[in-house]
């Protein structure tokens, strides 16, 4: 029987007003697991409404002591590592990541509580010097009404690096989570009640982007959306945003290279930069998608590799022996699909993995790893975001034309670099055009390091105290003492 999910919108638990729902899948076997409400403008001003109340005039914040506030995310923490198995399996289940990977996600969604939890009593004002008879002093104050809409990538992850920041700064929140995966996000308010967070400061509004996640983005009662997800849909908040002069914080993937020099540590290479595509099924904002490989190494390299593809195991994500599990939906199986017939007529297929063989498998979206070699940096499996387990593999002759391929993208999120020669590895990282670069790993993301893109990868930074930041206003308030 799929369990009938439900919003929770000023401490209570509802459907749709129109009553509408939508499926929510497994997408291991593609059965229907639970059905949620399908949000509309209406229901999305019900929650704005609640929001703005609780900010205006309500319980929370000035209310509210930055230790309380802070006191309430440390008791999340904690409830998080009770719940962890529970949530990490639900997790899996949801968006078809392997268990192992979900435990990670879980674990740092713990900390992200902490983490910002402790900001909560560190946000300091400044006092910039105006003359002998003056003071002035900077505030710095909650933006308002928050609205959070993630992806389905790293479900509570995305949803945790969102909102627990914003309470920590003292706004109000209204979280949209994706339509593809509703579950973990619909367990925050419950361990956000249990830690004592006040009624009607966190609601979550079930439902489809353009109908759910819309009203959120157009409402003057929202002052402030942080989004992660694709570059379109970036481009449609930042312009239906604008007639409410809207603060926006977007993450929009990207085309991450990863560059392979000759005197990189061949082995840790070779690991780093598969994981750097294939863990958590490719589905990754900043996968190493384009593997730039110098021209000395690059045939032992590309047979690495595809060693490497081969031993993917793609399964059950339950099975604790799965490294790779299926994609999140039919639409992205068929998306990837769709950019592997692209690259047989682009490059050379160097390696495809195989489905699993479990029957009850059978109606799953798994697509196996695939590697493409002789890729050229204009073809579009080079250029365009794929999503999934598919790496392009180019070769490069020396710094300065990896560089300038590396740089030819519209995209700039992430990179990695792999080389034992300190210099070469700085003055690469300093030349790259992207807001987070690796040297001689790929992917780490610790919460206390700022995270975010150049170019048309978004705008801002989140996670670390910019994670914070983007929710706060600054107000300058200046004191005559002269009379
Ligand atoms: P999407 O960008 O449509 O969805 C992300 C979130 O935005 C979801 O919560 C969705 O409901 C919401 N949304 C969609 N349209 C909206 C609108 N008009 N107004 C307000 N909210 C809206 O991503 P989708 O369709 O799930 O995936 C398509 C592609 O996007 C993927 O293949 C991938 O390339 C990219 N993507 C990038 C992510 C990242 O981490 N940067 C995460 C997910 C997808
Ligand atoms: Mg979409």
């Amino acid at each position: 029987m799929a369990q009938e999910l439900q919003s929770y919108v000023d401490g209570k638990w509802v459907d749709a007003l129109d009553g509408e729902r939508f499926d929510v899948f497994n997408p291991a076997t593609g059965e229907v697991v639970a059905t949620a409400p399908n949000s509309k403008k209406a229901d999305a001003e019900r929650a704005i409404d609640a929001a703005r109340r609780t900010f205006d005039e309500g319980a929370w914040w000035p209310r509210t002591t930055e230790r309380e506030r802070g006191r309430i995310l440390l008791r999340a923490a904690d409830i998080v590592r009770r719940e962890h198995e529970r949530l990490a399996e639900l997790e899996a289940v949801d968006s078809g990541k392997p268990i192992g990977e979900a435990r990670e996600d879980i674990a740092e969604v713990a900390f992200m509580f902490e983490y910002y939890g402790g900001w909560a009593t560190k946000i300091e004002g400044e006092i910039p010097p105006v003359g002998p008879d003056a003071i002035s002093l900077v505030v710095k104050e909650p933006m308002g009404v928050a609205a959070c809409i993630t992806p389905w990538n790293y479900p509570m992850m995305m949803a945790t690096q969102k909102m627990a920041p914003a309470l920590a700064a003292g706004c109000t929140v209204i979280l949209k989570p994706p339509e593809q995966t509703p579950l973990t996000a619909l367990e925050i308010p419950k361990i956000m009640e249990e830690a004592g967070l006040p009624t009607g400061v966190l609601h979550v509004l079930t439902g489809f982007g353009e109908t759910a996640g819309a009203p959120l983005v157009e409402s003057p009662g929202v002052d402030k959306v942080g989004f992660t997800g694709s570059r379109e849909v970036g481009k449609i908040i930042m312009r239906s945003g604008a007639d409410t002069l809207k603060r926006v914080t977007l993450e929009l993937g990207g085309k991450s290279p990863n560059i392979v020099f000759a005197d990189a540590d061949f082995a840790s290479a070779i690991e780093g930069s598969c994981n750097g595509i294939f863990w958590n099924q490719g589905e990754i904002c900043s996968a190493g998608s384009r593997v730039f490989v110098e021209k000395s190494i690059y045939d032992d390299a590309v047979s690495a590799m595809s060693e490497r593809a081969r031993h993917v195991r793609l399964g059950s994500p339950l099975d604790e022996d799965t490294t790779m599990g299926p994609l999140v939906s039919e639409e992205q199986k068929e998306r990837v699909e769709r950019y592997i017939e692209i690259g047989e007529k682009e490059a050379r297929l160097a390696v495809m993995g195989e489905r699993p063989s479990d029957p009850k498998l059978a109606n799953g979206y798994f697509v196996p790893p695939a590697i493409f070699a002789d890729v050229t940096n204009d073809a579009r499996i080079a250029r365009e975001e794929i999503f999934g387990p598919v790496m392009s593999v180019i070769p490069f002759k020396d710094i300065d034309e990896v560089v300038r391929l590396s740089n030819d993208n519209d995209y700039g999120l992430a990179a990695a670099v792999w080389t034992n020669d300190i210099k070469k590895a700085i003055n690469t990282a300093r030349a790259l055009r992207a807001g987070i670069v690796w040297i001689n790993d790929s992917q780490p993301a610790p919460t206390e390091m700022p995270w975010g893109g150049y170019k048309q990868s978004g705008i801002g930074r989140e996670l670390g105290r910019e994670g914070v930041e983007d929710y706060l206003e600054k107000k300058s308030i200046y004191i005559n003492l002269s009379q």
